[in-house]
Parts: C-alpha cells; sequence; structure tokens
C-alpha cells in the first residue's frame, strides 16, 4: 500500500522552453543529426524473465510512411500483455498483422521491442503529417504488432498519437494510454456507453483495482454513471478514491452472493476472466439492452495453439454460441472486446485529465536499466494501478528534440 501513489494532476510542469511553431511538418523521412542505434531491451526468443535482453545496438526505426512520425521515449509503462507477449502470446495473430504476405522468415519478429505505453517528444515527422511537428509532447499506446517503447525511439502513425495532458509529467502520461484506449474501446464499441448516455447507468467493473478498472471508474464517473467494483479488501481505498459508488470485496466469501442481492447492472465490464461470466450474466437486466463485455477472450490462445484458421474459427463459434445463448434466454448481449489504437480518442482522454476528471494512477516506477525488476513486479499481480519505466531523462529528451529542430532549421535555410 505504501507504494501506491495517486498522483495529483497539478503538480506535472511544462518541460518545454520552446514553442515549435505548427505550422505543418517538414519535407524530410530522416535525419542527418541522428546516430542509428538506441537503447532498447528486446527479446530474441520467447520465454520467462531470461529472455529480456538490454542492448544499445538496435537500429533506430526511421520513418517508412508519409504519415509516421518518430517519437523520442522519456517514460514507458506496462501491461499484462507484456508479460504474456514475452513468452509468445498472440504471436500467430500478431505475426500476420506484422507480414501479411508471409514473406518474412520464421522468428523474423526478433530483436522484439516489448512496451505498449509511451509518453514523449515528436522529433520527425513524414512528409503527409499535418498534426504534429517536432518538439511536440506526445502520448501514444503502440499497437502489439509493433515495436514497443521498451526503446529510445519509436516510429507511429500519427492516428496512433495524440498530444499528452499537458498537467502530467511524462511518468504520469505513460500510465494512461493502452488502458484508455482498451477501456473506451470494451465501454463505448462494445458497451454501448459514452457520455450523453451513461447518465445513472449501473455498471459492475470485475478486476476494478488494476490498470484498466482504475482508468474505467474514473471514465464513467466523468459520465454520471453509477459504479460498483469487485476488488480485494486492500483495494478499496484506491477505488473509492476514485469514485467508485459500491466496493465488494472478492475475497471475502462468494462474490456472486454478494452482488445477486444488488439492483441489476446495465453494462459488466469483466477484466478478470475465468469463470466469472458464468455468474456475471445473471446480474444484468433482462430485456432491456445490458451488456457483459469482457476483456479476457480465447481468441489469441486459439490461434497460438490451434493456428490461424482452426484457432479463429474455434473463437468465431465459441464467442456466436455464448452471444447466442444469452440473448435468446436471457435477453443480455455477450460480448468481447479488445485494445484498438485510436489518437482521436486519446485527445478527449487528454482534455478529461487536464480538466482534473482522470488521475494518473502509478503504483510503482522503475529507472530503464531495471526493466527486468519492473516486469517481475508486474508479474507479482496484484495490480494497483500501472507500473511505468522512466526511457529517458527530461533533458536528454529536450536535447534530442532541439537538435532535430537545429538540422530543420538549417534545412530550411538552404
Ligand atoms: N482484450 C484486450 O485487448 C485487453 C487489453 C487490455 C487488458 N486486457 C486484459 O484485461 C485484464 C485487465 O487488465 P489490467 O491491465 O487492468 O490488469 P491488471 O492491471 O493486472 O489488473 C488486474 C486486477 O484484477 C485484480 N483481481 C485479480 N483477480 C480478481 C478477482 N477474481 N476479482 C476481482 N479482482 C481481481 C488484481 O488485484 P488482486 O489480485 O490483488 O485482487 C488486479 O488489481 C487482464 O486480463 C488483461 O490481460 C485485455
Amino acid at each position: 500500500m505504501a507504494l501506491i501513489r495517486l498522483l495529483c494532476l497539478f503538480n506535472g510542469k511544462t518541460v518545454w522552453s520552446k514553442t515549435l511553431a505548427r505550422t505543418g511538418c517538414r519535407n524530410v523521412c530522416s535525419s542527418p543529426s541522428r546516430l542509428q542505434s538506441m537503447s532498447a531491451w528486446v527479446i530474441d526468443q520467447y520465454g520467462s524473465s531470461g529472455v529480456l535482453r538490454h542492448t544499445e545496438e538496435i537500429a533506430i526505426p526511421s520513418i517508412n510512411f508519409a504519415n509516421e512520425v518518430l517519437i523520442k521515449v522519456s517514460a514507458a509503462s506496462l501491461n499484462p500483455l507484456d508479460v504474456n507477449m514475452r513468452g509468445g502470446y498472440g504471436a500467430t495473430l500478431l505475426n500476420l498483422r506484422r507480414d501479411p504476405l508471409s514473406v518474412m522468415s520464421s522468428f523474423s519478429e526478433f530483436p522484439l521491442i516489448l512496451g505498449r505505453d509511451l509518453s514523449g517528444v515528436v522529433v520527425d515527422c513524414g512528409s503527409e503529417v499535418t498534426h504534429f511537428a517536432p518538439g511536440d509532447e506526445v502520448w501514444a499506446a503502440v499497437p502489439p504488432w509493433k515495436q514497443g517503447s521498451l526503446a529510445e525511439y519509436v516510429t507511429l502513425t500519427e492516428y496512433e498519437v495524440s498530444y499528452k495532458p499537458k498537467s502530467l509529467s511524462h511518468i504520469e502520461a505513460a500510465s494512461i494510454p493502452y488502458v484508455a484506449n482498451t477501456a473506451l474501446s470494451a465501454l463505448v464499441n462494445a458497451g454501448g456507453l459514452c457520455r450523453e448516455n451513461s447518465l445513472n447507468k449501473r455498471v459492475l467493473i470485475t478486476g476494478a483495482s488494476g490498470g484498466v478498472g482504475t482508468f474505467s471508474i474514473q471514465l464513467l464517473k466523468t459520465w454520471g454513471a453509477h459504479v460498483t467494483v469487485t476488488c480485494s479488501q486492500n483495494a478499496e481505498g484506491l477505488v473509492r478514491g476514485l469514485g467508485a459508488d459500491e466496493v465488494v470485496d472478492y475475497t471475502a466469501g462468494d462474490v456472486a452472493e454478494q452482488l445477486e442481492i444488488m439492483e441489476k447492472f446495465d453494462v459488466i465490464l469483466d477484466n478478470v476472466g475465468g469463470d466469472t461470466e458464468e455468474w456475471a450474466m445473471g446480474l444484468l437486466k433482462p430485456w432491456s439492452g445490458a451488456k457483459y463485455v469482457t476483456l479476457v477472450s480465447p481468441l489469441l490462445l486459439n490461434t497460438d495453439s490451434m493456428g490461424l484458421l482452426d484457432g479463429t474459427l474455434r473463437a468465431g463459434l465459441t464467442l456466436h454460441n455464448k452471444a447466442f445463448q444469452n440473448i435468446t434466454s436471457a435477453g443480455v448481449f455477450y460480448r468481447w472486446a479488445f485494445y484498438a489504437p485510436d489518437g482521436p480518442t486519446l485527445d478527449e482522454v487528454s482534455q478529461l485529465v487536464d480538466a482534473g476528471k482522470i488521475l494518473p494512477v502509478v503504483e510503482a516506477q522503475f529507472p530503464f536499466t531495471q526493466v527486468p525488476q519492473a516486469f517481475q513486479k508486474l508479474e507479482q499481480g496484484h495490480a494497483r494501478g500501472k507500473t511505468v519505466v522512466k526511457v529517458a531523462e527530461d533533458d536528454e529528451v529536450i536535447n534530442a528534440a532541439e537538435s532535430e529542430q537545429d538540422v530543420h532549421e538549417t534545412l530550411q535555410q538552404h
């Protein structure tokens, strides 16, 4: 508990002394000033903590498409997906996304860089980038099929990137993008909720004390929903502090029994999985459009174990059967939800953060030299918010962006 820190929004400091004019990006796709290699944590094979390797010799990603930006990473954060991907989870589907025509050899994804969140500074832009310029402070969730943020530099499309909230430090900002994109995908796309229709809706969040849960509670409260959560007893203070209306301690007896005596719910966001759906479906209001949305689906496990075609078919069949059974027997919707890259959505989250409506919840932070220890922390479970890695000192990030800007100005003068 001592480690838990609810970070105040108002302690963020503006690190930029120089505001760069946003007059469109430059027409260059690489910068002569930059060194060719960077520092990163990579894996060369799937496995447990021993496979993480620090290197100074990984090539700096280049801008290959006109809509891409190159970002100098200041801070990254870890998600359960990073631990799972380190062990090979999702490799079948993710490799298809990385190499749709299968022209590369097996294991071409290595060396693979993990890390799904970043906060940092734009240092270079493709010729068609319109929203960002070098020097802009940004945050983003890195799609799992792309090289991750446990590295000095990351390349993303401008659609995947958003302006970082001004009120947050990079460490604080790095705790939010991946869980925000995931929670919004689940609550909006699968759960049918939004700012306009959530007032007094009854929402249950299981596993509410982790990354997705702590963000979702706050978002739903800004939308006026009534939020009930399940978590361990020692997380009650945290979730109530974030706005949860009712808290059920799942370690104190049968959680389903405790929830059954409450009024039924409009939406359930399940962050736990397992047998949760067996008792959760009965907690929804019947025949009123109520939805159960789980973030724990067997899709990637199926494709890993059965291959792409069989695995996808099996997952599709499972989803179809459960959805059909629940809508016909109880009049409730059964849905799976997934993270989806979405910079414009992060823009909206950024505004909520700067308005003081959403707080970053950073449980632990590690220096870049201690990425294996950060993974160990995550593997112990019992998250209370997010684990963040400080990738670079603020002055390193400022210097990198300013030297890029100097090159840019020199190029423009000639
Ligand atoms: N489908 C997708 O695209 C997607 C995207 C993001 C996340 N996810 C999945 O969604 C889940 C949540 O993600 P996250 O980032 O929030 O994970 P997390 O940060 O590890 O949080 C999980 C939380 O659940 C609590 N918990 C564990 N068992 C519980 C139970 N039976 N009842 C209530 N609470 C329980 C844990 O604390 P205690 O153990 O101390 O209670 C922890 O606080 C993970 O399984 C993750 O893999 C899926």
